[in-house]
This record gives structure tokens, C-alpha cells and sequence, in this order.
């Protein structure tokens, strides 16, 4: 075994990408229309800004339609649900994606529980989650970990039998990582803030999957020889150089390239693989909305 390559996820997305653009034209060729993403973004968050226009950018180079809904902070619960109940009623739209987080004073779980559960291409709505729990293959599923997932199938191949440890438990990377590893006949942990001695948890893992939002809290000495690991963190750091800032993962990747079989690098590991997955997701309910058998190899 090779030890301490990189896992190119930016590579990865964009062959993902590629395939997807393969459907969407079988699609439009079948169904006389483009798919179509609806994203809904409240307020001026500047990170959240970013993202939907990288959102819009690549949902155009796939050939969807992309619609954005831009509302002011200060939109009602009322209004946003308004606004998700016409997006669920409009035949263009494939995908609704709210963007989080949104502002305080809006509900976000009441906002997603609105959202039409065959539109739901986050798959943040009990019904997804709830398809994901029992293994049932029409759910629409949570962008991040999926592509994790297929980042680790590409990997590894099989994962039958390996014993996994996700650490972080949110309803959008770590209970759904640990139900997708779950259905690929892995033994799962899920660690999180309160797990007495992590150190010696994650250090039983062939597979550890990083997702607690803090900066290279996972240590090099943690991780087992020869494990595979997936950092999905995205923590802004002050640089070495005065005033500058940079983008580290949660796992202190350094310490840990040496000994591992394949780590994602962060930045261009996990990161664009969401945004192709949601397109993947996108095609999915828009294939499956039209009676179209979704389209295989994704
Ligand atoms: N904010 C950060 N990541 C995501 C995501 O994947 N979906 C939504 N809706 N909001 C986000």
C-alpha cells in the first residue's frame, strides 16, 4: 500500500459533473425541458452570497436552469413559506434549496418542513431523512455526505465490514454520513463534543470521517496507519502572515500524511464535491418527477 496520497475531490466533482452533464441532455432529449434548481437565499451573509453564486455558475455549466430568490433579512416566516409553497407548485423547479443558515428569527425546520420532500435536494426533510434511516433508495440525500461517500467508494471500493468512525453528529453531515455507511455494511461509530478518550475511538477506524467544525482537532497520531480519512471542515484561521486569514480542515492533515492511506485535502477535497452532488440530486428528482429512470453511474 501507497501511504499518504492525497484524495483530488476537485478532480473527482469534475468527472461527476461531466456525467451529469450526459444526463441532463438525455433528460432534455426525453422530457422536452431543462431541469431546473430554485435556490432561496435571506439576508447578505457574505460567505452564504458565495456559495449560491458558485450554486448558479455550476448549475448553468450542467445545462439546468437556475433560479435564485433573493429576500432581505427581514422577509417573514410567512412570506418564506409563501415563497417555498410557489416554488413547490411551479413545474419548472426540480430542486428547492434554502440556504442556511438562515436568519434568527426564522424557523428553519418549519421552512424545510415546507419544502415538497420530491424537491428536496439538500434532503434535510424528515421524509428524506426518514428513507435514508430505513434504507429506502428513493431518498433524496444530503449533498455533503453523499459525497463523501462516493469519494470513499472511488477509494476503496467495497466497504463492506470496515469500521467507521464519523465524528460530529448534525442532521446535515454526521447522523446522514453514518446511515449512508451504515447501508455499505460498515461498523459505525459516531463520536461527537462529549466522547470520553476520541484519541483511542478514532484510532480503531479504517475509515474517519471529520465533521465537527474545529480547527485540526483530529491529531496525526489519532489515525490508524493505513486508514482513509474524509475532513470535511471548513475552519477560517489567522495565517502566518500578519492580518491574513486561511482555510483549514478539522483533522492536522500534516501530522497525519505520512501514515494514512488517502486523506482529502481542504481546501479542493470535500468542498466542490457538494455542489456537483447537488446537481447529481437535482437530475435525480427532475428524472424522477418526469416517470425517468434516473440516470445510472451516479
Ligand atoms: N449552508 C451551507 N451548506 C449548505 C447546504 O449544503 N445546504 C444548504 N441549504 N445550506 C447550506
Amino acid at each position: 500500500m501507497t501511504l499518504g496520497k492525497t484524495i483530488d475531490g476537485k478532480a473527482f466533482a469534475a468527472k461527476l459533473r461531466g456525467r451529469i452533464g450526459e444526463g441532463v441532455t438525455d433528460f432534455v432529449a426525453k422530457a422536452g425541458r431543462k431541469p431546473g434548481l430554485a435556490v432561496v437565499l435571506v439576508g447578505e451573509d457574505p460567505a452564504s452570497s458565495v456559495y449560491v453564486r458558485s450554486k448558479g455558475k455550476a448549475t448553468v455549466e450542467v445545462g439546468m436552469e437556475s433560479y435564485e430568490f433573493k429576500r432581505p433579512a427581514t422577509i417573514s416566516q410567512e412570506e418564506l413559506i409563501e415563497l417555498v409553497e410557489e416554488l413547490n407548485g411551479d413545474p419548472r423547479v426540480d430542486g428547492i434549496l434554502v440556504q442556511l443558515p438562515l436568519p434568527k428569527h426564522l424557523d428553519d425546520a418549519a421552512v424545510i418542513a415546507t419544502i415538497n420532500p420530491a424537491k428536496d435536494v439538500d434532503g434535510f426533510h424528515v421524509v428524506n431523512a426518514g428513507k435514508l434511516a430505513v434504507g429506502d433508495p428513493s431518498a433524496l440525500v444530503p449533498c455533503t455526505p453523499l459525497g463523501c461517500l462516493m469519494l470513499l467508494k472511488d477509494e476503496l471500493g467495497d466497504l463492506s465490514g470496515k469500521e467507521a468512525v464519523v465524528i460530529g453528529r448534525s442532521n446535515i453531515v454526521g447522523k446522514p454520513m453514518a446511515a449512508l455507511l451504515l447501508g455499505e455494511s460498515c461498523t459505525v461509530t459516531i463520536a461527537h463534543s462529549r466522547t470520553q478518550d476520541l484519541a483511542s475511538v478514532v484510532h480503531r477506524a479504517d475509515i474517519v470521517v471529520a465533521a465537527v467544525g474545529r480547527p485540526e482537532m483530529i491529531k496525526g497520531s489519532w489515525i490508524k496507519p493505513g486508514a482513509t480519512v474524509i475532513d470535511v471542515g471548513i475552519n477560517r484561521v489567522p495565517a502566518e502572515e500578519e492580518g491574513k486569514s486561511k482555510i483549514v480542515g478539522d483533522v492536522a492533515t500534516a501530522e497525519a500524511i505520512s501514515h494514512v492511506a488517502g486523506i482529502t485535502p481542504v481546501p479542493g477535497g470535500v468542498g466542490p464535491m457538494t455542489i456537483a452532488v447537488l446537481l447529481r440530486n437535482t437530475l435525480v428528482a427532475a428524472s424522477a418527477r418526469e416517470g425517468l429512470t434516473a440516470p445510472a453511474g451516479l
